[in-house]
């Protein structure tokens, strides 16, 4: 499924239906199983958490980690606000903390560990390798965790214009540092949902992306021209043994 955000002012409902749908996506991978206290780690503005936190239920209790700094900073009082807003404060724990060092939490002191678009801002081994040591650590016996990732397959737009997100961790990485990690029964996704950016949308996105306005001007025709399309996701998930 593509949605579309052709025009800035579509952009608010497309993040927002792209993210319902991912919510969906997390929740089925999640499974049935009883979850009583939920981390997403590098959660960000809470675009995925505040939908996940809908379809979960209202007994769960949600520990939303994320470090607020670099071009990140502020996010947190962001997400705060909008928990505010929608009246979510109290099923939901925030803590500011590094997810390689979460001291604040007990071993073995929840049941599902999630997150998205945050492994990549992990992109060497050992930093990658710590925060799953912690994944592990905070995890109870049976728990499991469920991380997605933009893919970095080059994609096409509608015009040609082939981009590719970076730095991203292939699932067969992913799947031998969990391993090693001590986790098992891995198995991959793929959520093939992706939003359809028109020009001025593209720019801005990719701006984010660390695009120079050299960059972004040499490939202006072709931006103009067809936008970008964003990437699909696959969506790891694996369990902690019993
Ligand atoms: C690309 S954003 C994704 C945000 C959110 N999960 C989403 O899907 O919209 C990555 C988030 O991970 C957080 N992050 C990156 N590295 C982190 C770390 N080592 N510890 C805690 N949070 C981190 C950033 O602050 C940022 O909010």
């Amino acid at each position: 499924m593509k949605i579309n955000a052709d025009r800035p002012r579509d952009l608010v409902a497309a993040r927002s239906k792209y993210y319902d749908r991912l919510a969906d996506h997390f929740v089925r991978e999640i499974g049935s199983n009883r979850i009583r206290t939920i981390i997403e780690a590098g959660c960000g503005r809470g675009q995925l958490t505040i939908p996940l936190l809908g379809k979960l239920p209202t007994s769960t209790r949600m520990i939303a980690v994320d470090s607020s700094k670099g071009p990140y900073a502020g996010w947190l009082n962001e997400f705060a606000a909008g928990l505010h807003r929608r009246r979510l404060e109290k099923r939901v724990r925030i803590v500011c903390s590094d997810v390689r060092n979460l001291d604040g939490l007990d071993n073995e002191s929840v049941d599902v560990v999630v997150s998205n678009e945050l492994l990549c801002d992990l992109p060497r081994k050992p930093q990658l390798q710590k925060a799953l040591g912690e994944f592990y650590r905070v995890l109870r016996p049976g728990g499991i965790m469920v991380h997605g990732e933009w893919s970095s397959y080059p994609t096409a737009g509608p015009q040609g214009l082939l981009i590719k997100h970076w730095p991203s961790w292939t699932p067969d990485q992913l799947f031998v540092m969990m391993r090693d990690a001590g986790f098992h029964d891995s198995r991959v996704t793929y959520f093939d949902t992706t939003v359809h950016l028109g020009y001025e949308n593209a720019v801005e996105e990719l701006r984010t992306w660390g695009w120079t306005e050299r960059l972004l001007k040499q490939s202006d025709r072709l931006l103009k021209h067809g936008g970008i399309d964003l990437p699909f996701e696959h969506v790891i998930r694996c369990a902690k043994g019993r």
